[in-house]
Protein backbone atom coordinates (compact mmCIF):
# COMPACT_ATOMS: atom_id res chain seq x y z
CA UNK A 1 0.00 0.00 0.00
CA UNK A 2 1.92 3.04 -1.24
CA UNK A 3 0.09 5.67 1.04
CA UNK A 4 1.78 3.93 3.74
CA UNK A 5 4.61 2.83 2.54
CA UNK A 6 5.56 6.71 1.69
CA UNK A 7 4.13 7.76 5.33
CA UNK A 8 7.42 8.78 7.40
CA UNK A 9 7.96 7.75 11.02
CA UNK A 10 5.99 4.78 9.92
CA UNK A 11 7.28 1.47 11.10
CA UNK A 12 5.63 -0.95 8.94
CA UNK A 13 5.01 -4.90 9.34
CA UNK A 14 3.58 -6.70 6.67
CA UNK A 15 2.16 -9.89 5.74
CA UNK A 16 3.55 -10.89 2.36
CA UNK A 17 1.61 -13.28 1.03
CA UNK A 18 -2.09 -13.07 -0.66
CA UNK A 19 -4.12 -15.04 1.52
CA UNK A 20 -5.37 -15.22 5.07
CA UNK A 21 -2.68 -14.13 7.38
CA UNK A 22 -1.89 -16.88 9.74
CA UNK A 23 -3.13 -16.29 13.28
CA UNK A 24 0.23 -16.99 14.94
CA UNK A 25 2.08 -14.73 12.42
CA UNK A 26 -0.70 -11.99 13.44
CA UNK A 27 -0.39 -12.69 17.00
CA UNK A 28 3.30 -12.43 17.08
CA UNK A 29 3.51 -9.11 15.29
CA UNK A 30 0.84 -6.99 16.79
CA UNK A 31 2.18 -6.60 20.55
CA UNK A 32 2.92 -3.07 20.97
CA UNK A 33 1.32 -1.87 17.24
CA UNK A 34 -0.43 1.39 17.08
CA UNK A 35 -2.45 0.27 14.43
CA UNK A 36 -3.55 -2.72 12.56
CA UNK A 37 -5.30 -3.20 9.01
CA UNK A 38 -6.79 -6.01 9.27
CA UNK A 39 -9.45 -7.97 6.96
CA UNK A 40 -12.30 -9.70 7.83
CA UNK A 41 -10.52 -13.19 7.85
CA UNK A 42 -8.92 -11.89 11.04
CA UNK A 43 -10.84 -12.23 14.52
CA UNK A 44 -10.37 -9.53 16.15
CA UNK A 45 -11.34 -10.17 19.52
CA UNK A 46 -10.59 -10.03 23.03
CA UNK A 47 -7.61 -12.13 22.73
CA UNK A 48 -6.44 -9.79 19.96
CA UNK A 49 -6.45 -6.69 21.68
CA UNK A 50 -4.96 -8.39 24.72
CA UNK A 51 -1.48 -9.20 22.78
CA UNK A 52 -1.88 -5.79 21.47
CA UNK A 53 -1.63 -3.93 24.44
CA UNK A 54 -2.49 -0.69 25.29
CA UNK A 55 -0.59 1.02 22.41
CA UNK A 56 -3.12 0.21 19.83
CA UNK A 57 -5.42 3.00 19.09
CA UNK A 58 -6.97 2.14 16.10
CA UNK A 59 -8.36 -1.39 13.91
CA UNK A 60 -8.81 -0.26 10.23
CA UNK A 61 -10.70 -3.14 8.55
CA UNK A 62 -10.19 -3.33 4.26
CA UNK A 63 -14.19 -4.67 4.78
CA UNK A 64 -17.90 -2.21 4.58
CA UNK A 65 -18.67 -5.67 7.42
CA UNK A 66 -16.87 -5.75 10.91
CA UNK A 67 -18.86 -8.87 12.21
CA UNK A 68 -15.42 -10.35 13.04
CA UNK A 69 -14.90 -7.73 15.11
CA UNK A 70 -16.04 -8.05 18.63
CA UNK A 71 -17.23 -4.10 19.01
CA UNK A 72 -17.73 -4.58 23.12
CA UNK A 73 -13.99 -5.67 23.56
CA UNK A 74 -13.19 -2.88 21.32
CA UNK A 75 -15.16 -0.25 23.12
CA UNK A 76 -13.57 -1.62 26.02
CA UNK A 77 -9.79 -1.27 24.98
CA UNK A 78 -10.78 2.00 23.66
CA UNK A 79 -9.96 1.27 20.17
CA UNK A 80 -11.30 2.94 17.00
CA UNK A 81 -12.45 1.16 14.16
CA UNK A 82 -12.37 2.17 10.83
CA UNK A 83 -14.29 0.44 7.70
CA UNK A 84 -14.83 0.64 4.18
CA UNK A 85 -18.00 1.47 2.77
CA UNK A 86 -19.31 3.54 -0.28
CA UNK A 87 -16.21 2.86 -2.78
CA UNK A 88 -17.46 -1.09 -2.87
CA UNK A 89 -21.10 -0.49 -3.75
CA UNK A 90 -21.51 -0.81 -7.23
CA UNK A 91 -18.83 -3.75 -7.40
CA UNK A 92 -20.88 -5.70 -4.65
CA UNK A 93 -24.20 -4.97 -6.91
CA UNK A 94 -22.91 -5.51 -9.94
CA UNK A 95 -21.55 -9.01 -8.54
CA UNK A 96 -25.35 -9.55 -6.86
CA UNK A 97 -26.79 -9.41 -10.05
CA UNK A 98 -24.61 -11.52 -11.83
CA UNK A 99 -25.18 -14.56 -9.07
CA UNK A 100 -29.05 -13.39 -9.78
CA UNK A 101 -28.95 -14.25 -13.23
CA UNK A 102 -26.28 -17.15 -12.87
CA UNK A 103 -28.27 -19.07 -10.61
CA UNK A 104 -31.32 -18.82 -12.40
CA UNK A 105 -30.16 -19.48 -15.69
CA UNK A 106 -27.64 -22.30 -14.45
CA UNK A 107 -24.99 -20.95 -15.19
CA UNK A 108 -22.49 -22.90 -12.94
CA UNK A 109 -24.08 -26.22 -14.31
CA UNK A 110 -24.02 -25.19 -17.81
CA UNK A 111 -20.20 -24.41 -17.06
CA UNK A 112 -19.29 -27.72 -15.57
CA UNK A 113 -21.51 -29.55 -18.11
CA UNK A 114 -19.22 -27.99 -21.34
CA UNK A 115 -16.26 -28.45 -19.52
CA UNK A 116 -17.01 -32.24 -19.16
CA UNK A 117 -17.97 -32.62 -22.70
CA UNK A 118 -21.42 -33.97 -21.93
CA UNK A 119 -22.51 -30.85 -24.33
CA UNK A 120 -22.72 -32.82 -27.51
CA UNK A 121 -25.19 -35.60 -25.42
CA UNK A 122 -28.16 -32.47 -25.65
CA UNK A 123 -26.88 -30.10 -28.59
CA UNK A 124 -29.70 -27.17 -28.51
CA UNK A 125 -33.37 -28.70 -27.12
CA UNK A 126 -36.07 -26.41 -26.30
CA UNK A 127 -36.43 -26.49 -22.84
CA UNK A 128 -32.66 -27.53 -22.58
CA UNK A 129 -30.94 -25.55 -19.42
CA UNK A 130 -34.29 -23.25 -19.25
CA UNK A 131 -34.51 -21.37 -15.81
CA UNK A 132 -37.00 -18.37 -14.99
CA UNK A 133 -35.97 -15.43 -16.73
CA UNK A 134 -34.91 -12.33 -14.68
CA UNK A 135 -36.49 -9.69 -16.65
CA UNK A 136 -40.13 -9.21 -17.06
CA UNK A 137 -42.52 -11.32 -20.03
CA UNK A 138 -45.59 -11.21 -21.36
CA UNK A 139 -46.21 -14.62 -19.51
CA UNK A 140 -44.59 -13.06 -16.01
CA UNK A 141 -45.25 -9.62 -16.48
CA UNK A 142 -44.67 -8.66 -12.37
CA UNK A 143 -41.10 -9.77 -11.34
CA UNK A 144 -40.56 -8.48 -7.98
CA UNK A 145 -37.57 -8.15 -6.13
CA UNK A 146 -37.08 -8.40 -2.66
CA UNK A 147 -33.97 -7.38 -0.55
CA UNK A 148 -33.38 -8.60 3.23
CA UNK A 149 -31.63 -5.12 3.94
CA UNK A 150 -32.45 -1.89 1.71
CA UNK A 151 -28.55 -0.36 2.29
CA UNK A 152 -26.12 1.24 -0.28
CA UNK A 153 -25.62 -2.29 -1.56
CA UNK A 154 -29.08 -3.08 -2.04
CA UNK A 155 -30.44 0.54 -3.13
CA UNK A 156 -27.47 -0.06 -5.69
CA UNK A 157 -28.47 -3.18 -6.87
CA UNK A 158 -31.95 -2.12 -7.42
CA UNK A 159 -30.78 0.53 -10.13
CA UNK A 160 -28.87 -2.22 -12.23
CA UNK A 161 -32.54 -4.13 -12.05
CA UNK A 162 -34.51 -1.29 -13.01
CA UNK A 163 -32.89 -1.74 -16.49
CA UNK A 164 -33.91 -4.98 -16.84
CA UNK A 165 -37.10 -3.36 -16.58
CA UNK A 166 -38.11 -4.68 -12.59
CA UNK A 167 -41.08 -2.42 -11.48
CA UNK A 168 -41.69 -4.12 -8.47
CA UNK A 169 -39.34 -3.30 -5.26
CA UNK A 170 -39.99 -5.07 -1.40
CA UNK A 171 -37.65 -4.54 0.78
CA UNK A 172 -37.22 -4.51 4.77
CA UNK A 173 -35.98 -2.77 7.34
CA UNK A 174 -35.83 -1.85 10.99
CA UNK A 175 -39.50 -2.79 12.54
CA UNK A 176 -38.47 0.16 15.34
CA UNK A 177 -38.67 2.71 12.82
CA UNK A 178 -40.90 3.92 10.30
CA UNK A 179 -40.15 3.86 6.86
CA UNK A 180 -38.58 6.24 4.34
CA UNK A 181 -40.89 7.71 2.72
CA UNK A 182 -38.58 10.20 0.89
CA UNK A 183 -36.48 7.48 -0.22
CA UNK A 184 -39.48 5.39 -1.54
CA UNK A 185 -40.81 8.46 -3.71
CA UNK A 186 -37.13 9.24 -4.82
CA UNK A 187 -36.06 6.06 -5.95
CA UNK A 188 -39.79 5.08 -7.77
CA UNK A 189 -39.49 8.42 -9.60
CA UNK A 190 -36.10 7.46 -10.42
CA UNK A 191 -36.46 3.60 -11.65
CA UNK A 192 -40.06 4.29 -12.87
CA UNK A 193 -41.37 1.82 -10.14
CA UNK A 194 -44.73 0.59 -10.15
CA UNK A 195 -44.02 -0.43 -6.31
CA UNK A 196 -42.04 0.06 -3.50
CA UNK A 197 -42.82 -0.90 0.21
CA UNK A 198 -41.13 -2.11 3.37
CA UNK A 199 -42.40 -5.71 4.42
CA UNK A 200 -42.11 -7.85 7.17
CA UNK A 201 -40.04 -11.24 6.62
CA UNK A 202 -43.20 -13.61 5.72
CA UNK A 203 -44.44 -11.31 2.87
CA UNK A 204 -40.26 -10.62 1.86
CA UNK A 205 -40.63 -14.60 1.16
CA UNK A 206 -43.90 -15.06 -0.14
CA UNK A 207 -44.02 -12.19 -2.37
CA UNK A 208 -40.12 -12.07 -4.17
CA UNK A 209 -39.06 -13.88 -7.50
CA UNK A 210 -35.15 -12.78 -6.23
CA UNK A 211 -34.44 -12.28 -2.83
CA UNK A 212 -31.02 -10.55 -2.08
CA UNK A 213 -29.71 -11.04 0.92
CA UNK A 214 -27.70 -7.79 2.00
CA UNK A 215 -28.21 -6.85 5.44
CA UNK A 216 -24.83 -7.26 8.37
CA UNK A 217 -23.88 -10.32 9.57
CA UNK A 218 -23.09 -10.92 13.39
CA UNK A 219 -25.61 -12.31 15.55
CA UNK A 220 -28.67 -10.55 15.19
CA UNK A 221 -29.44 -11.92 11.76
CA UNK A 222 -27.48 -15.53 12.10
CA UNK A 223 -30.06 -17.17 9.97
CA UNK A 224 -32.33 -15.62 9.35
CA UNK A 225 -33.07 -17.11 6.20
CA UNK A 226 -33.92 -20.27 7.56
CA UNK A 227 -36.33 -23.07 6.70
CA UNK A 228 -39.66 -21.26 7.92
CA UNK A 229 -38.26 -18.72 5.01
CA UNK A 230 -37.50 -20.53 2.71
CA UNK A 231 -40.44 -22.89 2.65
CA UNK A 232 -42.16 -19.68 2.60
CA UNK A 233 -40.75 -18.74 -1.19
CA UNK A 234 -42.00 -19.12 -4.80
CA UNK A 235 -41.14 -22.14 -6.36
CA UNK A 236 -39.66 -20.48 -8.99
CA UNK A 237 -37.77 -18.08 -7.06
CA UNK A 238 -33.57 -17.08 -6.51
CA UNK A 239 -31.67 -16.78 -3.42
CA UNK A 240 -28.62 -14.48 -3.49
CA UNK A 241 -26.59 -13.92 -0.69
CA UNK A 242 -23.58 -11.30 -1.39
CA UNK A 243 -23.74 -10.23 2.42
CA UNK A 244 -22.14 -12.92 5.27
CA UNK A 245 -23.10 -16.60 5.06
CA UNK A 246 -24.16 -16.70 8.91
CA UNK A 247 -27.65 -14.58 7.41
CA UNK A 248 -28.35 -17.88 5.62
CA UNK A 249 -28.94 -21.57 7.17
CA UNK A 250 -26.69 -23.65 5.16
CA UNK A 251 -28.57 -26.88 5.83
CA UNK A 252 -32.23 -25.69 5.42
CA UNK A 253 -31.18 -24.03 2.02
CA UNK A 254 -29.96 -27.76 1.30
CA UNK A 255 -33.25 -28.99 1.78
CA UNK A 256 -35.03 -26.17 -0.42
CA UNK A 257 -32.74 -26.72 -3.04
CA UNK A 258 -33.05 -30.79 -2.73
CA UNK A 259 -36.94 -30.45 -2.32
CA UNK A 260 -37.48 -27.62 -4.83
CA UNK A 261 -38.94 -25.44 -2.78
CA UNK A 262 -37.15 -22.55 -4.45
CA UNK A 263 -35.35 -22.60 -8.00
CA UNK A 264 -31.83 -21.83 -7.51
CA UNK A 265 -29.19 -20.10 -5.12
CA UNK A 266 -26.51 -17.92 -5.64
CA UNK A 267 -23.64 -17.34 -3.35
CA UNK A 268 -20.67 -14.89 -2.67
CA UNK A 269 -20.81 -15.79 1.03
CA UNK A 270 -21.39 -19.61 2.71
CA UNK A 271 -21.92 -20.36 6.26
CA UNK A 272 -18.47 -21.83 7.53
CA UNK A 273 -16.73 -20.05 4.65
CA UNK A 274 -13.61 -21.04 3.63
CA UNK A 275 -14.15 -24.49 4.59
CA UNK A 276 -16.40 -25.82 1.50
CA UNK A 277 -15.47 -29.19 0.38
CA UNK A 278 -16.36 -31.01 -2.31
CA UNK A 279 -19.14 -33.55 -0.30
CA UNK A 280 -21.14 -30.17 1.20
CA UNK A 281 -24.54 -30.45 0.56
CA UNK A 282 -24.74 -27.31 -1.20
CA UNK A 283 -21.95 -27.96 -3.60
CA UNK A 284 -23.08 -30.92 -4.46
CA UNK A 285 -26.59 -29.34 -5.82
CA UNK A 286 -26.49 -28.06 -9.59
CA UNK A 287 -28.83 -25.54 -8.63
CA UNK A 288 -26.37 -23.45 -6.23
CA UNK A 289 -23.61 -21.05 -7.79
CA UNK A 290 -21.03 -20.93 -5.26
CA UNK A 291 -18.18 -18.23 -5.75
CA UNK A 292 -15.58 -17.89 -3.24
CA UNK A 293 -16.30 -14.10 -1.47
CA UNK A 294 -15.35 -12.27 -4.23
CA UNK A 295 -18.13 -9.72 -4.46
CA UNK A 296 -15.89 -6.39 -4.12
CA UNK A 297 -12.78 -8.25 -6.16
CA UNK A 298 -12.57 -5.84 -9.03
CA UNK A 299 -9.12 -3.88 -9.46
CA UNK A 300 -10.35 -0.56 -8.80
CA UNK A 301 -12.95 -1.00 -6.17
CA UNK A 302 -9.60 -2.81 -3.90
CA UNK A 303 -7.81 -0.03 -4.92
CA UNK A 304 -10.60 2.62 -3.29
CA UNK A 305 -10.93 -0.09 -0.28
CA UNK A 306 -6.98 -0.36 0.08
CA UNK A 307 -6.64 3.13 -0.61
CA UNK A 308 -9.24 3.79 1.97
CA UNK A 309 -8.49 1.41 4.48
CA UNK A 310 -4.55 3.18 4.57
CA UNK A 311 -6.43 6.46 5.09
CA UNK A 312 -8.31 5.60 7.92
CA UNK A 313 -5.66 4.10 9.92
CA UNK A 314 -3.26 6.91 9.50
CA UNK A 315 -5.81 8.76 10.91
CA UNK A 316 -6.72 6.44 13.76
CA UNK A 317 -3.00 6.25 14.18
CA UNK A 318 -2.23 10.61 14.40
CA UNK A 319 -5.49 10.84 16.22
CA UNK A 320 -7.21 12.44 13.61
CA UNK A 321 -11.08 12.38 12.20
CA UNK A 322 -11.15 9.26 9.78
CA UNK A 323 -12.84 8.99 6.51
CA UNK A 324 -14.88 6.12 7.45
CA UNK A 325 -15.02 5.51 11.02
CA UNK A 326 -17.73 2.91 12.68
CA UNK A 327 -19.87 4.29 14.95
CA UNK A 328 -18.87 1.78 17.62
CA UNK A 329 -21.44 3.41 20.52
CA UNK A 330 -24.40 3.11 18.67
CA UNK A 331 -23.94 -0.78 18.65
CA UNK A 332 -22.35 -1.51 22.16
C1 LIG B 1 -16.88 -7.92 2.24
O1 LIG B 1 -17.51 -8.91 2.47
C2 LIG B 1 -16.90 -6.74 3.01
O2 LIG B 1 -17.49 -6.73 4.10
O3 LIG B 1 -16.30 -5.76 2.57
C1 LIG C 1 -31.04 -19.11 -30.40
O1 LIG C 1 -29.86 -19.33 -30.51
C2 LIG C 1 -31.89 -18.61 -31.45
O2 LIG C 1 -31.39 -18.38 -32.56
O3 LIG C 1 -33.07 -18.45 -31.17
Amino acid sequence: MPLLREKEGLELIVWPEDRECDRSWLLDNIPGATGVLATLSNKVNEEFFEIAGPSLKVVSTLSVGFDHVDLVALNKHKVRLGYTPDVLTDAVADASVMLALMAGRNAGAGVTLVKEGQWPKFNWAPFFFCGPQLSPTSFTPKRTMGFLGFGRVAQATLARLAAFGITHCIYTGNPASSPDTALEERLKEQHKLQGIRRVDLDELARESDVVFVLAPGGEKTRHIINESFLRKMKKRSILVNAARGTLVDSDALAKALEEEWIWSAGLDVVEGEPKITADHPLLKHPRCVIVPHIGSATFETRLGMTTLAAKNLLAGISGEEMPSEVEVSKYV
